[in-house]
Order: structure tokens, then sequence, then C-alpha cells
């Protein structure tokens, strides 16, 4: 690979190869991360947000990928070639993402960016960089129910080789329940932007919400972005992000992640998308 040539997404995990691994969890102020994100908060608190990002917080699992579709649909007004540019951690950057080089980081794609960037995180609220409350920046919170949030996590954690081992079932629900997954305790996460959704001025959506009126939840999301889109514009948005349809999108489905990372003989990024 010649120096001058910029490495795709893909390629750039191929060749941190032996590198990648399932990373050990190591408390920061309190909530196990990832440790080569921990290794890197400070830099990734540090962070200063334009004031016209908006910010994409969960508890992992609970429909980021799904929300960051939507969005991203939306600012094109639902121009389905224009969101097919990139994979979605290219797309919209995942904030605290840290991994070996030569994978960028959240930082390093965010940093390439100019705003209005849509940044994931799953950082609980008390760990989100303060730059995006003082700027004001948009966010959008999606919950889902503890259960099929945790099935979810739990198929996650087998395929994505750089997770910490998950174990068997048993202890894993414990784990969940005392809160020692990485990111930290579901039921605090929940709760943390519940608790600031009206001084902060968070749209907090339901991932159960989003499966029973796709259509409802889309227009709440396009208010809240202040946009006006036409009726067969939405329409097309919400046919666009079915569970059917982001299945089949290569840049939705992240089957852009080698299968040495994200093992999908054991589980397909996009797996059931079941509620109950
Ligand atoms: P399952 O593992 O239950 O299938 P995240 O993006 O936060 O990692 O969440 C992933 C979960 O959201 C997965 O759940 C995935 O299938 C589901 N999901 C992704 N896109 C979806 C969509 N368009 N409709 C419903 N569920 C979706």
């Amino acid at each position: 690979m010649s120096e001058d040539k910029e490495l795709s997404y893909a390629d750039a995990i191929e060749e941190a190869g032996s590198a990648m691994g399932r990373f050990p969890l190591i408390p920061v102020k309190g909530i196990p991360l990832m440790s080569h994100i921990a290794d890197n908060f400070d830099a990734i608190s540090a962070f200063c947000p334009d004031a016209s990002d908006l910010l994409i917080a969960t508890y992992p699992k609970a429909g980021t990928t799904w929300t960051q579709e939507i969005v991203d649909l939306l600012l094109h007004n639902g121009d389905a070639e224009a969101c097919r540019r990139a994979p979605t951690p290219v797309r919209s950057p995942f904030l605290e993402i840290w991994s070996p080089p030569p994978i960028p980081s959240g930082l390093d794609l965010l940093n390439k960016m100019a705003p209005p960037r849509i940044i994931k995180t799953h950082l609980p609220i008390q760990l989100v960089p303060t730059g995006f409350w003082e700027k004001k920046c948009k966010t959008i919170y999606i919950a889902r129910n503890a259960k099929d949030n945790m099935v979810s996590y739990y198929y996650f954690d087998h395929m994505n080789k750089t997770q910490p081992e998950p174990g068997p079932w048993e202890g894993y629900i414990h784990k969940f329940m005392r809160g020692e997954l990485s990111w930290g305790s579901w039921y605090d996460h929940v709760k943390g932007y519940w608790e600031a959704r009206e001084k902060k001025n968070i749209l907090y959506l339901f991932y159960e919400d989003m499966k029973e009126n796709p259509r409802r939840e889309v227009e709440r999301i396009m208010k809240y972005l202040d946009l006006t889109l036409p009726d067969d514009v939405i329409s097309r948005i919400v046919e666009l992000t079915s569970f059917k349809n982001m299945k089949e999108n290569p840049m939705a489905n992240y089957t852009c992640i080698p299968k040495t990372v994200f093992d999908s003989s054991i589980s397909n990024f996009m797996r059931k998308g079941y509620s109950i």
C-alpha cells in the first residue's frame, strides 16, 4: 500500500490485524470502558463540538444505527445515493471509539469533517464532553427496553471481537444488571438522559415507539431538527430505514467491518430488530 493512498475504513481494520482483540474494561469515573477508550479519555473529554453538530446518544444496541440513518437521510432530503457515500461509522463518527492504528479514531474522523456532523456516543450523560452542553448542541437519545437491549448486546458481544468476552448467558444477565458491561449500567444510562432531557433540550425517543410507528418518530426527529420535508420524502425515508432495507444496505448494515472483527458466522449486526 503506497503511503499517500488513504486506507478505507475496512482496509484499516484489516491492517490493524492482530492489534485488534477483546479489550479489557477499565473504570473511568466509575464507568467501565474498554481500555482503548479509557486510555484516551482526556482527549475525548476535551473534544469541542460546533454548535451545529448533532449528538446521537444511546446505551449500546438501542437503535443507534437506525437513528443515524434516519438523521442522515433527513439532512439529505431523502437522497438514498448521498447516504450511500460511506459506511455508517464514517458518515457519523463514533465520538469515543479509539482503535489501534491505522484505524482512525472517532476524533480523527471528526476532525476531518466540517460541521454540522452527526456524532454517535454511548457515553453516559455525565461523561459526555461538556462542550456539547455549553454549545447547546441538539441531542437525540434512544432508549430500548432492558430485555431486548440486553439480548442484542449479548449477541453483539459474541460477534464483536473487540468487546470483552460475554461468557455464558446466566452470568451475562447479572453483569448487565450490575452495570459491569462496557459503558456501564443500562439503568443509570437511560435514567441519566431522561432526567436531563428538558434542561438540555434532548429529544428522548424509544426504540419501541420507532417500531410501532416509524413515520411518527421520523417526523418527530424532523421537527426537532427544524426541517420540513414533503410527505413523499418522509415516506421514502421510512421505507429506506425499514429493518429489511437497512439489513440489505452495505453502507448501513456494518458489513464494512471485516469478519475478523465482526464475526457474522456468530451473529449479524442487523440481527432481528425485535421489540417486546
Ligand atoms: P437486534 O440485535 O435486536 O437485532 P445499535 O445500532 O444501537 O447497535 O442497535 C442495534 C440493534 O438495532 C440491533 O438489534 C439491530 O438489528 C437493530 N436495528 C438496526 N436497524 C434497525 C431498523 N431499521 N429497524 C429496527 N431495528 C434495527
